[in-house]
C-alpha cells in the first residue's frame, strides 16, 4: 500500500471541568486527508483545500507531527500529505488536533502500524504544540482513540479511554469568530485559588465515575467549571445566554469547547440534543453574528481509513 485515504475527526477538550486533561470525538465533523508515499526522502505537504494553512512542513501542524514520527525510523521513502481542511482554524473543536493526528496515523498504517495509539500521541502532540504554544493532548487523544479520554500524562504520554453511555449527545455551536489556542490560553490566571481546585478535581472524578456508572444526573453535576470558563466566556460573544438556553432546553450540561469560540452541549439521546440546537439556534439568530451548528453522537472509533 502507497496511499492511504483517512478522516480524522473534530474534537471538544477540557469537556468543562478537565482543562488541558479531558476531551472526547464527534461524529459529523472531520478532515479528510492523503498519505502517500513518495522515493524522495522527507515529508512534503503537496496539497491544502479549505482553509489558508502553510505549505512548509516545519510550520504546518500535521507537517511537524509527522517529522517527529519521520525522525524516529529510518526509511528510505518520504511521504507527502494531502490535507482537505473541514475544521476551521480557531474553531475550537480541534482543528489543528485533527491534522497532527491525521498524518502520524496515515504514516503509521502505511508502515505497517510500528506505533501504537500512544505512541502516536507522542508525535502529535509535537504538530498541536506550533497551534498551541504549549504541549498538551486533551484534543488529540479522543481524535486517535475515539469517545472519551482521560490525559493521565504527557510525559510519558498516558492515555485512558473512558467508556461513556451510548445515549449521551453533543449539541455544538461555532460562531464564526476566530480565537486563537494560544490567546485564549494568555487570559488564563498562572495560579488558582485551592477552594476552585478543590472543586475542579472534584468534579473530574465524579464526571470520570458518572460516564462509567451512566449517572445522568451525576454527569450534569459535575460539568461545571470554576477555573477557566469565568476567563474564557468573555471572549464568547452571549456566552450566558447560550448557556441558559442549553439548560433551560435540558441538556446536562454547556461549555467552552477546547479553547472556544465553539459551545458544546452534552444531553442524553438525539431528541434532547436537537431541542438544545433550537433553542441556542434562537439566541445567535438574533445576534447578527454567523454560525453554524451540529449535533453528534460520541464518535467511539476516531480517526479511520476511508
Ligand atoms: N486544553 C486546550 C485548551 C485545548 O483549552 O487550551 C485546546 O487546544
Amino acid at each position: 500500500m502507497n496511499e492511504i485515504k483517512i478522516f480524522s475527526p473534530a474534537t471538544v477538550a477540557n469537556v468543562s471541568c478537565g482543562f488541558d486533561v479531558l476531551g472526547f470525538c464527534l461524529d459529523s465533523v472531520g478532515d479528510d486527508m492523503v498519505i502517500r508515499k513518495t522515493d524522495k526522502k522527507g515529508i512534503y505537504i503537496t496539497k491544502i483545500e479549505g482553509f489558508d494553512l502553510p505549505f512548509e512542513t516545519e510550520l504546518n501542524v500535521a507537517g511537524v507531527s509527522a517529522l517527529a514520527m519521520y525522525n524516529a525510523i529510518d526509511v528510505d521513502f518520504g511521504f507527502e500529505i494531502e490535507i482537505y481542511k473541514n475544521i476551521k482554524p480557531g474553531s475550537g473543536i480541534g482543528s489543528s488536533a485533527a491534522s497532527a493526528v491525521g498524518s502520524v496515523f496515515g504514516m503509521n498504517e502505511l508502515l505497517g502500524r510500528p506505533f501504537n495509539k500512544t505512541q502516536l500521541t507522542a508525535f502529535a502532540i509535537k504538530g498541536e504544540a506550533i497551534a498551541s504554544k504549549c504541549e498538551h493532548a486533551d484534543n488529540l487523544a479522543p481524535a486517535l482513540f475515539g469517545g472519551f479520554t482521560l490525559v493521565k500524562s504527557i510525559n510519558p504520554v498516558q492515555i485512558l479511554e473512558i467508556p461513556a453511555p451510548s445515549a449521551i449527545c453533543a449539541t455544538i455551536i461555532h460562531p464564526q469568530i476566530e480565537i486563537k489556542t494560544s490567546e485564549s490560553r494568555a487570559v488564563l490566571p498562572k495560579e488558582v485559588a485551592l477552594a476552585d481546585a478543590i472543586t475542579q478535581w472534584a468534579n473530574v472524578g465524579s464526571l470520570v465515575h458518572a460516564l462509567h456508572t451512566s449517572d445522568y444526573d451525576l454527569i450534569q453535576n459535575s460539568l461545571q467549571d470554576v477555573i477557566v470558563e469565568p476567563h474564557r466566556s468573555k471572549l464568547i460573544p452571549h456566552y450566558d445566554d447560550v448557556k441558559k438556553a442549553s439548560l433551560a432546553a435540558g441538556s446536562l450540561g454547556c461549555g467552552i469547547s477546547g479553547s472556544g469560540p465553539s459551545i458544546f452541549s452534552l444531553s442524553k439521546g438525539l431528541e434532547t440534543a436537537n431541542k438544545v440546537k433550537e433553542a441556542i439556534h434562537k439566541v445567535y439568530a438574533e445576534t447578527g453574528i454567523e454560525f453554524d451548528i451540529h449535533v453528534s453522537k460520541i464518535n467511539t472509533e476516531g480517526v479511520k481509513i476511508v
